[in-house]
């Protein structure tokens, strides 16, 4: 099975709302500022690195790696306004690559506020580039072009290459290389062919290779090395270091006022549920709507989660019927996403106004949802389906935002979440699409088939989680399909419904593969479903990946 945590190597998606969660996105209402997690009276500041980016693949990385590395991060585009970048108070920087030239007319430059800043730099790549044209060295075309692994010899002193060996395997992509030092800089290291991989000058480096990717594997080291050695980072960013820098914020930007928040029972949700709750108790109102499309045991178990184990005053919305009542006979996906969309919305609504009043709408958006990216462009693709607007809320809803996750990524969400002592099952669940099993039970939903494909997607998930693969395979579930056919039980002849098995290994839901559950396990599936879920005489392995086809079947 392919590991989660190789990084994506594929051109990076901004677009990467998480599925299992609707979001309305009204970010000028939003009351975030990030400089609050970073300097809270009550505690030790948090030390940050700052990545700006050029437009590299593998920016949002950079980010990552530095936070892996327990420094604060964030992304922003490379012509940020200096005065933001006061107000994050960092204590480096770090220049992305990026596929421009930098003797390219209209090239993105070096912001001018840079070298007066005083600030450590790190330049990856381009970043590199970049520093050696602004100070007065040379960049060229290289003769050969270097793409993929080499080896990176060490041949001069930096404390970004402390305490490793002389000779480094490390990750290549790149088609200038920089002939010329800029003034007052060594070289520090070389490869075939880079004869200038990595220079320096007091607080200053340039490193041609990427250390952000799997592909470097001591990459890891070199950052730590910039953080600690260069930038002097205490490495105090973690999930406890988080809770607390929140809780105080929360409460000092609510005040007195009632936060309301729509609760999937998703990981983010449900985590963003935890943290507001610890801060401001019973001022918080978590509506759970139970649309009757929910997997078995999962309405028990988010009001068992929250109100048992929380003792969290949720609103529980038991509006199945309503749901069931307008898909009746509906049979196109997209026309399903619409009506439970606004079925949604009407509920929460109602349950709004009945619990209200509330000046606050909490929500679990995550930090990839919000980056500024300097090549965000993936808005502008086809819509395959309308994924995003089912749990979403109108823009007219006259509420204050609240979005304490909105400077995480999905990882990170997730360690807040056992932080914070939410159990396995709702930290590590896998994401679920807001229309629920409508969209994983072909053509019109009825009461009948919902109850065969619950059963089957519980043998699945069951099956699945024993044989200890629930954490590598990134979604598995269930799916009805509107035929029969023929089978032969004991001496009897059947004629009845099939059922297919999805599971996917993916990265970000963007693009995916389908999971190699070895055979006796889908045997296994199999023979359960057929003998325990009556209706059902015939199993099949969805073996497609994405793209051509998609995850979900509708
Ligand atoms: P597809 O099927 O497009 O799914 O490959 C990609 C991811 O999105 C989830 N998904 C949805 N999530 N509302 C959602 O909130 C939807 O209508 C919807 N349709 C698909 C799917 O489970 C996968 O994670």
């Amino acid at each position: 099975m392919p590991d989660r945590n190789v990084p994506n190597l594929e051109p990076k998606s901004v677009d990467s709302i998480d599925p299992s969660e609707g979001q309305v996105t009204v970010a000028d209402h939003a009351l975030d500022d990030p400089a609050h997690l970073l300097i809270d009276e009550a505690s030790e500041p948090i030390d940050s690195v700052i990545v700006l980016d050029f437009g590299s693949q593998y920016s949002q990385l950079i980010t990552r790696r530095v936070r892996e590395a327990n420094v604060y991060s964030e992304l922003v585009p490379h012509d940020v306004p200096y005065e933001r970048i006061q107000t994050l108070k960092p204590k480096g920087l770090i220049l992305s690559g990026g596929p421009a030239s930098v003797y390219e007319p209209g090239a993105p430059q070096l912001p001018d506020w840079i070298w007066d800043s005083g600030l450590p730099v790190l330049g990856i790549c381009y970043g590199m580039q970049l520093i050696a044209n602004g100070l007065g060295g040379r960049v060229a075309p290289a003769d050969r072009r270097e793409y993929g692994p080499a080896e990176l010899e060490i041949v001069g002193e930096s404390p970004l290459f402390a305490d490793l060996p002389g000779r480094l395997d490390v990750w290549m992509s790149h088609g200038d290389h920089v002939d010329a030092l800029p003034e007052g800089f060594d070289l520090v290291a070389r490869s075939a062919n880079a004869p200038v991989a990595a220079i320096a000058r007091g607080n200053v480096a340039g490193i041609q290779f990427h250390p952000e990717v799997v592909h470097t594997p001591l990459g890891a080291r070199v950052i730590e090395n910039f953080l600690t050695r260069m930038c002097g980072c205490d490495q105090n960013w973690t999930p406890e270091s988080f809770v607390d820098a929140s809780i105080a914020d929360i409460r000092e930007k609510v005040g007195s006022k009632r936060v309301l928040l729509g609760l999937s029972g998703g990981v983010d949700s449900s985590v963003a549920a935890a943290l507001i709750h610890r801060a401001i108790g019973d001022q918080l109102t978590p509506v759970f709507v139970n649309n009757g499309l929910l997997r078995q045991g999962e309405p028990e178990l988010v009001r068992e989660v929250f109100a048992r184990n929380f003792g969290m005053k949720l609103v529980y919305a038991d509006a199945g019927d309503g749901f069931l009542g307008r898909l009746a006979g509906v049979t196109d996906p997209e026309e399903k996403r619409k009506i439970i969309g606004d079925e949604f919305v009407r509920v929460f609504e109602r349950e709004a106004a009945s619990h209200g009043p509330f000046e606050i709408l909490a929500q679990g958006t995550l930090y990839p949802d919000v980056i500024e990216s300097t090549t965000a462009d993936t808005k502008a693709a086809a819509k395959i389906k309308t994924h995003h607007n089912v749990g979403g809320l109108p823009e007219d809803l006259q509420f204050e935002l609240l979005e304490p996750l909105r400077f995480l990524f999905k990882d990170e969400v997730r360690a807040v979440g056992t932080a914070l002592g939410l159990p396995d099952e709702v930290v590590w669940r896998q994401p679920f699409p807001g229309p629920g099993l409508a969209v994983r039970l072909l053509g019109s939903v009825t009461d009948e088939d919902l109850d065969l494909l619950r059963r089957a997607d519980a043998i699945v998930r069951e099956e699945i989680e024993n044989a200890g693969l629930a954490q590598e395979i990134w979604q598995f579930f269930a799916v009805l399909l509107p035929v029969h056919s023929t089978g032969v039980m004991g001496d009897y002849r059947t004629y009845a419904k099939v059922c297919a098995i999805r599971a996917v290994t993916s990265q970000d839901a963007m693009t995916a593969d389908w999971a190699r559950i070895p055979y006796d396990i889908l045997a296994l599936i199999s023979n359960r479903i057929v003998n325990e879920v009556r209706g059902i005489n015939r199993v099949v392995y969805d073996i497609s990946s994405k793209p051509p086809a998609t995850i979900e079947w509708e």
